[in-house]
């Protein structure tokens, strides 16, 4: 039997499967029984803060301390939910029924690979991501339900998939009749794109304050990590690495990691940022409360302008304000 629980509260005999590759962390498998107390130290050290136990081979328990439990559910043997696929194909759900089942279980398909980004774990997510981005390209009405659904919270994995489903939406404007865009790659690119954050300290990505030179060097690695991640599994695709190398570059050439302005930035990569921005600004943060949609987008276009291509952010803005009803194919299209 498969249980989570908090890395302080392990003990010697416990039989551990850690939630990273093993690339990053010092041990030399993912699964094995902990022999000393320095190997539970080396994993805080990591920034592991939970990970699975399989009681079945522990020789020790936990105390039975429901508190310390971080989730009761077996670990699931399928990274992407069943949940998710039948939702996809669900025809009696309502639009927004089923566009908030999708939103729901792609979360948990992000937070299941973000515990454990295993080359396998990363495939088989991409195939469930493929199987949303064709909804999303197969049915405007779902589209437009999916991408007016704000987030309550800002966690990686919850951002992912509205920022997946916003830039998915936005690259089904742009490139509808082109075929030279490879669009599930893409949409894997635009669900995938902080990867890198599961290598930066949790209270760090959710520290209320102003973040310290130091902390911010910290965030502004995971690009690189994001992008060191899927080539070390081989899941890198032309489209992934532009999407999570370049969606905190800026028009202005103030953004990172490489500064790029204009044009050097590829459209995968502005689509992503304006994305990232907005659902950032649209979500409930330690610091601040959610704006709603028409405030950021009067804040990204008042404040932040020099941002974006001014072109891409208002066809962005014509997206999203578009009543269902007056939405026509034929105007919005390139
Ligand atoms: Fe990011
Ligand atoms: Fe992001």
């Amino acid at each position: 039997m498969l249980e989570k629980i908090r890395t302080e509260k392990l003990r010697v005999g416990m039989y551990v499967i850690l939630p990273l590759s093993w690339f990053i962390h010092p041990f030399l498998k993912n699964r094995f029984s902990i022999t000393s107390e320095q190997q539970i130290r080396q994993m805080l050290d990591c920034g592991i803060t939970e990970v699975t136990v399989d009681l079945s081979r522990s020789t020790v328990f936990e105390d039975n301390e429901p508190a310390d439990r971080i989730e009761q559910e077996r670990v699931p043997t399928s990274i992407v939910p069943d949940e998710l696929r039948e939702a996809i194909h669900d025809n009696k759900l309502s639009l927004p029924e089923k566009a908030n089942a999708v939103h729901k279980h792609s979360i948990m398909m992000i937070k299941r690979l973000m515990e454990a980004p295993t080359a396998e774990n990363i495939g088989e997510t991409k195939k469930g991501i493929y199987d949303v981005v064709d909804l999303i390209l197969s049915d405007d009405a779902i589209s437009y339900h999916l991408t007016r659904i704000t987030s309550h919270d800002y966690y990686t994995y919850t951002h992912s998939v509205s920022v997946g489903v916003l830039a998915v939406s936005l690259s089904k404007e742009m490139f509808k009749r082109s075929s030279s865009h490879d669009m599930h790659e893409l949409g894997a690119g635009f669900f995938l794109h902080d990867l890198g954050k599961i290598f930066v300290d949790e209270t760090i990505l959710n520290k209320p304050g102003k973040l310290t030179d130091v902390e911010m060097k910290q965030i502004r690695r995971h690009p690189a990590l994001g992008y060191r991640i899927l080539n070390k599994t081989n899941q890198l695709t032309n489209e992934c690495a532009t999407v999570v190398l370049q969606h905190h570059e800026r028009d202005d050439g103030k953004g990172y990691p490489k500064g790029l302005r204009g044009s050097e930035i590829h459209e995968y990569g502005r689509i992503c940022s304006l994305a990232d921005v907005y659902d950032a600004l649209t979500s409930e943060r330690p610091y601040r409360k959610k704006l709603k949609p028409f405030d950021a987008l009067k804040l990204m276009k008042d404040e932040m302008i020099h941002h974006f291509q001014r072109e891409l952010f208002e066809q962005f803005v014509l997206m999203l304000s578009k009543p269902w009803e007056d939405r026509d194919p034929e105007k919005s299209v390139k």
